[in-house]
C-alpha cells in the first residue's frame, strides 16, 4: 500500500498545467475502435485508468502505443467481442465499451461492472437505451450478451442526464440506419469533447452540450489526430489547493468556461480569482466564508467531482455551510477521515453539514475513492502538523503525479511505497 506523508502549512506559489481530462479520454479510447483504422490522440494523461482503458483495446486486438503524453490506437485487428471480466470490475467506466463494440461487430459480451466506492453505479438506462435501439441483451450469470442485425435510428429519451449512458447510446447509433435522437442527453463538456473526436473521424454527431442529441447513421469512419480537452477537475482541484494554503496559483491550459460553477463557489468563500482565455490566477484574501448551500447537480450545476475537494476546504471556512450530494448515494467517505483531522462535519444522508473551524491538524487518514483521497491530501496541506494518506491507489486512478505537481508549487509531500 503507498502513502503520502504531508507536512501542511506552506503556502503554495507558481503555475501549473492542467493535464488532459480523465473523463474524456476514456470514452475517446473506447471510440477509437469504430474506425477499425488509426487513431493519433495527443494531450493524454499518464493515469492509471487510462493504462487501464489501453489494456482493454490491447485484450480485444488492437495495438496501442503509449508515448509520452501521446496516444496511437490501430483498431484494425480487434479480434474478439469479449470484455475481459476482470478489467470491468477494476473500473466501471469501461462500460462504454459496450456500445462501440455493438456498432462495430455488432455483438459484445461484458460483465456487469457492479458498484464502486460512491455508489450502485447501475447501467439500466445504458440497457434500455441500447434495447430501443434494436439491440437484444441477454443477462445472465452477471454478464450482458448483446447483439443486433442491424441498429435503426430512433428516439431515446434518458430518465436522467446519465454520462455513461449517452455515450453508450452514440456509440450505438454511429452506423445506424437513419438517425438517433438522444433527448435529456448530458451536457457535460467531456461529452462535447467525444462529438469533436467522433466527427474527427466522419461521424455525424450535433447538439453536444445541450440535452438532445442528434445521430446520423455513417458507412464508415476514418483515420484522425485529437487533442484531449483539459480536465475541469484536475483545475478544480488545483484551485482549492491555492485557496486552502494561502498563496496563490496560476493555472494554465485550463478551460475557464468549464468550471464557471466551481469558481463562483470560490468567489463566494472570499477568494480572488483572475480569470483569462486559458489561465486563472487565485489568491487566498484573508479568512474564507462558508457558504450557505452547495448542490451537486449535472453540468453546468456544481460537479459532484469537486465536492469532496469543496469540502476539504469548507472544513476551515468560518461559519456553517451545507453540502447536498444529489448525484450519487455514498460520496461523502473522507467525512469521517477529514472528522480525525479535527474538521466539524455532520452527515444526515446526502447533506453534509460542515462547522467551520480555524485549522486543521495533521492525521493518519485513509483514501478510499478517488475524489474523497485527493480531498485528503487537500487538507494536508493546510494542517498543523503531519498528515498520512493512506492507500493512494485510488488518487492514482485520476492524478498524474499530484505529489510532484503540488511540491513544485512549494508543499511538502512524500510518497512512500
Ligand atoms: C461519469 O460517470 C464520470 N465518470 C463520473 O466521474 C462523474 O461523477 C459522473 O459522470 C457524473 O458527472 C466518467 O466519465 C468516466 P452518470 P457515470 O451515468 O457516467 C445514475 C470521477 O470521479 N445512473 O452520469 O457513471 C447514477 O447512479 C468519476 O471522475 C442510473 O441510475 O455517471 C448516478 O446517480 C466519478 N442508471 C447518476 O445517474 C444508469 O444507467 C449519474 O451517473 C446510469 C446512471
Amino acid at each position: 500500500m503507498s502513502n503520502y506523508v504531508i507536512d501542511g502549512g506552506n503556502k503554495l506559489f507558481g503555475s501549473v498545467k492542467v493535464d488532459g481530462a480523465k473523463n474524456a479520454i476514456l470514452p475517446i479510447l473506447a471510440a477509437t475502435i469504430l474506425n477499425n483504422s488509426t487513431c493519433v490522440l495527443n494531450n493524454c494523461p499518464d493515469i492509471v485508468d487510462v493504462r487501464a482503458m489501453v489494456e482493454i483495446l490491447r485484450k480485444l486486438g488492437c495495438k496501442v502505443n503509449i508515448d509520452g503524453s501521446k496516444i496511437v490506437v490501430d483498431s484494425s485487428s480487434i479480434n474478439t467481442c469479449s470484455v475481459p471480466e476482470k478489467l470491468v470490475r477494476e473500473m466501471r467506466s469501461s462500460i462504454v465499451i459496450m456500445g462501440a463494440l455493438i456498432a462495430r461487430l455488432k455483438r459484445v459480451e461484458i460483465c456487469y461492472p457492479g458498484g464502486c466506492e460512491i455508489g450502485l453505479r447501475p447501467i439500466d438506462l445504458h440497457i434500455k437505451g441500447l434495447k430501443e435501439l434494436g439491440v437484444s441483451i441477454i443477462e445472465k450469470h452477471g454478464f450482458i450478451h448483446a447483439s443486433a442485425q442491424k441498429i435503426i435510428g430512433t428516439d431515446v429519451h434518458l430518465d436522467i442526464p446519465s454520462v455513461g449512458a449517452t455515450q453508450n447510446v452514440i456509440f450505438a447509433s454511429i452506423f445506424c440506419e437513419g438517425e438517433t435522437i438522444i433527448r435529456n442527453a448530458a451536457k457535460e463538456p467531456e461529452i462535447i469533447c467525444l462529438q469533436e473526436f467522433l466527427n474527427s473521424m466522419g461521424a455525424k454527431v450535433f447538439g453536444a452540450g445541450t440535452n438532445v442529441i442528434r445521430v446520423k447513421g455513417v458507412d464508415k469512419l476514418h483515420d484522425t489526430e485529437f487533442a484531449i480537452m483539459p480536465d475541469r477537475i484536475i483545475a478544480g482541484t488545483y484551485l482549492v489547493a491555492g485557496a486552502i494554503s494561502g498563496g496563490e496559483i496560476e493555472l494554465t491550459s485550463v478551460e475557464p468556461e468549464h468550471i464557471q460553477s466551481v469558481i463562483g463557489k470560490l468567489n463566494e468563500c472570499g477568494c480572488n480569482i483572475i480569470v483569462e482565455r486559458d489561465r486563472i490566477i487565485i489568491k487566498r484574501m484573508g479568512v474564507l466564508k462558508a457558504i450557505d448551500s452547495i448542490r451537486t447537480q449535472p453540468y453546468p450545476g456544481f460537479p459532484t467531482d469537486m465536492q469532496p475537494q469543496l469540502m476539504a476546504l469548507l472544513t476551515i471556512c468560518e461559519g456553517t455551510s451545507i453540502i447536498s450530494e444529489t448525484i450519487f448515494e455514498n460520496r461523502f467517505k473522507h467525512a469521517e477521515e477529514l472528522v480525525k483531522m479535527g474538521s466539524n462535519i455532520r452527515i444526515d444522508g446526502r447533506t453534509a453539514i460542515i462547522k467551520g473551524v480555524h485549522q486543521l491538524t495533521g492525521a493518519t487518514v485513509a483514501s478510499k475513492d478517488l475524489r474523497g483521497g485527493c480531498a485528503l491530501v487537500l487538507a494536508g496541506l493546510g494542517a498543523e502538523g503531519r498528515t498520512i494518506v493512506e492507500d493512494i491507489k485510488y488518487i492514482n486512478r485520476g492524478y498524474e503525479n499530484l505529489d510532484l505537481k503540488l511540491n513544485m508549487l512549494g508543499a511538502n509531500i512524500k510518497r512512500i511505497d
